[in-house]
């Protein structure tokens, strides 16, 4: 194994990736931030600091497991302090396994915001609220097209700014392809798929899966595969390559870029009109794609040792997700709870024992009203607003089962798809409508589960996940829609509570709130 030292700057830049111009994020003056090849069981050290001008910064390694490293998942008022305008932070922490990956901003808004994000966050706690709405455009590897069409790229009309310009996938016929995508977005999901090709799924979220083809593939926010392309021997021309927005009623157009076969010129258009994506909201469809996904059984792949799920859980979790007003502000609620987040960090307050950090009540595992109806709008108003979190024991196996629900509004109830830091959970099955233990858990699936770190909900129904307490830590499970997460959509899992207070923790992580407070102290005796 080796060692990768990497220094990065984050700053403000302008830039064009829809094609109009606005101040963005970027890392070493790029957008997005440069990719980081590695070998399973590398040691990554990024040195990172941050150059914008007043607004702090984390940044989270997602799907990184972070054993024995808690204080590197980069999670602002969970592992960290936010790294202050004009400080540094090394972040160091190892690869466990190949797999796709990708990093994110992980304070308040900032993954989805650009230079917007205090803009949105006020609108989202406003009464009433202003809903951040469907994005202008879907953007490929940084590129996409708001006042530009695609085609504009290829007349070399000069209103495009060359920062959005697609970037084309060059490819030679007759060949294996593997395609790592994963999607970042901040509120859509999304279905991907390459006109007259078919696509075989080989990996899901940094695990191998029983390999299986598909005309399109759905990818919801936080989620990554790598797709298998097999070239056609006898390509005239180029296909187009196009992502389309699912599980919301949106305007968005598909984002196009172009399969480009060589030695055609990539800027040849395609011979037919982009490939149409199933209808938003065909859900059969959507999970008939998550039904596929069946963990590789390859005992002599090597350095590959998938093991099924035990098969009984120590504790089972059952959140409901929907929606309430609290002091008049529409909140996301997980059995009746909307999370909020402390200004000092769980991890800190965890390992010194400073329990005015946060709320210290215990959260429910179960919601209140076995009799609710998922149906309709909730009628419940005793919900609160809470930092508490769920202490998890060492060495248990732990389900949970996440409920979907009607939202306030009548006959609406989303996608979610939920992304847990610090693990891989076992996907056990998805079902429709409420979820009943004698009814559900004797189907769960205890063979070939896929292991993944995120998973989606469908509208009216449930999903059932299992995992390991392996990895002592403070791990946000949530939501990975930008806006749901601030409004209160996820829950802290605080695993290992005696062992994180004997590991050592990278103080520079927690120099804020109590535990700064406490470092002060202790510097003054
Ligand atoms: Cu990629 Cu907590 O998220
Ligand atoms: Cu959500």
């Amino acid at each position: 194994a080796g060692v990768i030292d990497l220094k990065w700057t984050v700053e403000y830049m302008h830039w064009s990736p829809d094609c109009i111009e606005s101040v963005v994020i970027g890392i070493n003056g790029n957008f997005p931030g440069p990719t980081i090849t590695a070998t399973a069981g590398d040691l990554i050290n990024i040195e990172l600091t941050n150059h914008l001008h007043t607004e702090g910064v984390v940044i989270h390694w997602h799907g990184i497991t972070q054993k024995g490293t808690p204080w590197a998942d980069g999670t602002a008022s969970i592992s960290q302090c936010a790294i202050n305008a004009g400080e540094t932070f090394v972040y160091s922490f190892t690869v466990e396994k190949a797999g796709t990956f990708f990093y994110h901003g992980h304070y308040g808004m900032q993954r989805s915001a650009e230079c917007t994000q205090t803009r949105q966050e006020v609108d989202l706690s406003g009464v009433p609220i202003r809903f951040i709405g469907e994005p202008q455009a879907i953007l490929i590897n940084g590129r996409g097209q708001y006042a530009c069409s695609a085609a504009a790229h290829f007349d070399g009309k000069a209103v495009c700014s060359p920062k959005c310009k697609p970037e084309p996938l060059k490819v030679e016929p007759g060949k294996t392809y593997r395609i790592r995508l994963a999607s970042t977005t901040a509120l859509s999901s999304l279905n991907f798929m390459i006109q007259d090709h078919k696509l075989d799924v080989v990996e899901a979220d940094g695990n191998y899966v029983e390999r299986f083809s598909v005309d399109d593939l759905d990818i919801y926010s936080g989620e990554s595969y790598s797709v298998l392309l097999r070239t056609k021997e006898d390509a005239k021309g180029n296909y187009w390559i196009s992502i389309g927005v699912r599980g919301r009623d949106s305007d968005t157009p598909p984002a196009l870029t172009i399969l480009n076969y060589l030695p055609t010129e990539w800027e040849k258009h395609p011979n037919s009109a982009p490939p149409v994506h199933p209808k938003w909201n065909n859900y059969t469809h959507s999970k008939s794609f998550s039904n596929k996904i069946k963990a590789l059984n390859a005992p002599k792949l090597e350095g590959y040792n998938y093991k099924p799920p035990p098969e009984k859980q120590n504790r089972r979790i059952l959140l409901l997700n929907t929606q309430n007003t609290i002091k008049e502000r529409i909140k996301w609620t997980i059995n009746d709870i909307s999370l909020t987040l402390p200004s000092t960090p769980y991890l800190g307050a965890i390992k010194y024992s400073l329990d005015k950090a946060f709320d210290q009540q215990s959260l429910p595992d179960r919601y209140s009203n076995p009799d609710y109806d998922i149906m309709v709008p909730p009628l419940n108003t005793a919900a609160i607003s809470s930092s508490a979190v769920y202490n998890l024991p060492s060495d248990v196996t732990i389900d949970v089962v996440l409920q979907n629900a009607n939202m306030l509004k009548d006959d609406h109830c989303e996608i979610h798809p939920w992304h847990l830091h610090g693990h891989d959970f076992w996907v056990l099955g998805y079902g429709e409508g409420k979820f009943i233990d004698a009814e559900h858990e004797g189907k769960f699936n205890l063979v070939d589960p896929p292991l993944r770190n995120t998973v989606v909900v469908y509208p009216y129904g449930w999903t059932a996940l299992r995992f390991r307490t392996d990895n002592p830590g403070v791990w946000a499970f949530h939501c990975h829609i930008e806006p749901h997460l601030h409004m209160g959509m996820g829950v802290i899992f605080a695993e290992g509570i005696e062992e994180i207070k004997k590991m050592s923790i990278n103080k520079k992580a927690l120099v804020c709130g109590l535990t700064g407070e406490k470092f002060m102290d202790s510097y003054k005796e």
